[in-house]
């Protein structure tokens, strides 16, 4: 699979709602009509929603869920001021949009991907496991915590049969993925080679994207068993695509924009990322 290449980029247009609707109390799943953006995002790859209120500046960046045919979609929380605007959008009614920004998950390598995802980090990781649906070089499971109700196991499921879940009244992401190295026999080993999947020699890998400490301990988890982890960084952001600088995050590389050079990194390569928990 060949990494996109733009060679023009629309800038911020208005993109019709096609559907709005409530998955449980405050998340919300928006389906936008975009063909640039549905033709183009890749897992992890974000867009920016512009609210209709000229005081509010900043978009609002937000990680592409699902894409088809012209469409697109988001699954989002309502935090505040602009959210709580878009939960209310119509059908027919337009939202300014722009994107796909960032670099998301780079799925060319023939892999077992391990999707991490913890409450409202899921969103991208749908998204994986619809791109890597029917490549045979590679296996996805899906392993999804919730604090409560289990609103993304329907859309990973259309694209994985392995999807498991946990909410925090049995335990965490960790637990699912202690049972499902258990499962595979997975002690630990070197670089993801050591832990064979039942077709053949493939590393493993895992992609997370969800609170920040979810991914920590994901990421010791990775390191502890031997396995590479990219992670999708939350940073605040203001352009979302290079200029303003408010992104940052110290790497093993230097400085780097989480909205440009991210907002996926191994987390390996994230200075002291780990340690301040
Ligand atoms: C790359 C990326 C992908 C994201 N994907 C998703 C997603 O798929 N689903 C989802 O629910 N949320 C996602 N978020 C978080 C989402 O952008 C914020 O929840 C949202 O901007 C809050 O806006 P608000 O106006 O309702 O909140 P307010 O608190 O009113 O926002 C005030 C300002 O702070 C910024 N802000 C507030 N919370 C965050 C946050 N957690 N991260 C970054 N900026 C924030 C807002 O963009 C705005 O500029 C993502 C964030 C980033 C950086
Ligand atoms: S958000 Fe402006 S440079 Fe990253």
């Amino acid at each position: 699979m060949s990494e996109f290449k733009p060679t023009y980029f629309p800038s911020r247009r208005p993109a019709q709602v096609v559907a709005c609707e409530e998955l449980t109390d405050g998340v919300v799943r928006l389906t936008l009509r975009d063909a640039f953006i549905a033709a183009h995002a890749r897992p992890a790859q974000f867009v920016n929603l512009y609210t209709s209120n000229a005081q509010r500046l900043s978009p609002r960046p937000f990680g592409v869920c699902e894409v088809n045919g012209d469409e697109f979609t988001l699954i989002f929380a309502v935090i505040g001021k602009g959210t709580g605007e878009f939960r209310g959008l119509k059908p027919g009614q337009t939202v300014d949009v722009l994107g796909p920004l960032g670099r998301g998950y780079d799925l060319r390598e023939p892999a077992d991907y391990v999707l991490v995802g913890g409450g409202l980090g899921v969103p991208p990781l749908v998204r994986a496991a619809q791109e890597l649906h029917g490549r045979d070089d590679c296996h996805a499971t899906v392993l999804f915590g919730y604090r409560n109700v289990h609103f993304a196991d329907r859309y990973a499921a259309k694209y994985s049969d392995d999807v498991r879940s946990i909410d925090e009244s049995e335990g965490n992401v960790i637990t699912i993925l202690d049972r499902w190295a258990e499962e595979r026999g997975i002690a630990g080993g070197a670089d993801g080679h050591l832990l064979p999947c039942a077709e053949g020699e493939r590393p493993v890998r895992i992609l997370t994207c969800g609170p920040l400490g979810m991914m920590k301990a994901v990421s010791a988890w990775g390191r502890d068993h031997g396995v590479a982890v990219y992670a999708s960084l939350e940073a605040r952001m203001g352009c979302g695509f290079g200029t303003c600088v408010v992104c940052t995050v110290h790497t093993t590389r230097g400085i780097l924009k989480t909205c440009v050079d991210g907002p996926v990194f191994n987390t390996a390569e994230l200075e002291g990322w780990e340690a301040a928990r």
